[in-house]
């Protein structure tokens, strides 16, 4: 990111604890105060990536957003990336659980199953550039609802009050830190060097689209910007997004 203008983090004192809303990321929207964190124990109409839902019924689970105000407009897809990393690492530190992973752009995986995602909106705002952090993490299923079929659960049990509260508190940490990196060429490549060994498509063949043509390629990490690069037979393709067609093979 740019020079000069501010950079305002979330701060855990601005914390707002609801028991329902339509979606945290729109209550962030009506209710414009930088650096704060909205968490919610349902949602009626929490929001995925690419106008889905998320399934956000379940009060064991966490709805979580935060809304920052960065110094200038910086790359969404590493944005995207460094976010999931810092929920990455939350997941990681708080279940100690080691077969978690980052499913480019922004999922996490506990093996070959979803357990969180990200939701990332990014306006300008009188003039400020406001990046609102929508986090739903799937903390305990009893069971995995039937029209989830690929959904996991990070926990075996339900996480009791106090625990969810240290694992917002972590989040809050580990988002600030990764906002911080941004700023910094050095330490955004080895925060990138990092993503690389927890990707879920490390050993992965993927096939894409691109320039009309169908191909396949094999994960090489990514590059400054946090666009994914792959190695094809004879070329090495950078993507910024999963459209037009995306699939690992065998799956
Ligand atoms: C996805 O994987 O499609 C992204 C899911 C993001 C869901 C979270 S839950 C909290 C926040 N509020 C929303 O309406 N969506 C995000």
């Amino acid at each position: 990111m740019g020079q000069g203008g501010d950079l305002i983090l979330l701060d855990p004192k601005n914390w707002i604890q609801l028991n329902e809303v339509s979606s945290t990321n729109d209550y962030l929207k009506e209710n414009r105060v930088i650096s704060s964190v909205v968490t919610s124990k349902i949602q009626t109409r929490g929001r995925g990536r690419k106008n889905h839902l998320w399934n956000s019924e379940s009060c064991e689970n966490l709805y979580f957003s935060g809304l920052v105000e960065l110094d200038s407009i910086p790359s969404l897809p590493l944005v995207s990336l460094f976010c999931g990393s810092a929920v990455l690492k939350t997941c990681i530190q708080q279940s100690q659980e080691k077969s978690l992973s980052l499913k480019w752009p922004n999922d996490i995986y506990k093996e070959n199953k979803k357990i969180a995602g990200l939701l990332l909106e990014m306006e300008i705002y009188n003039e400020k550039v406001h990046l609102i952090v929508g986090v739903g993490v799937n903390f305990f299923f009893e069971k995995i609802p039937s029209d989830l079929p690929s959904a996991g659960t990070l926990f075996l049990k339900p996480l009791s009050e106090l625990e969810k509260k240290i694992f917002v508190l972590q989040l809050i940490e580990n988002l600030n830190k990764n906002f911080l990196i941004l700023t910094d060429k050095n330490l955004s490549q080895n925060e990138i060097s990092w993503i690389e060994k927890n990707s879920y498509l490390k050993d992965k063949k993927i096939y894409f689209k691109t320039d009309e043509k169908y191909m396949l390629g094999e994960f090489l990490g990514y590059d400054e910007n946090g666009f994914l690069k792959l190695k094809t037979q004879d070329s090495i393709q950078v993507l910024m997004d999963t459209d037009p067609y995306f699939r690992i093979e065998d799956e």
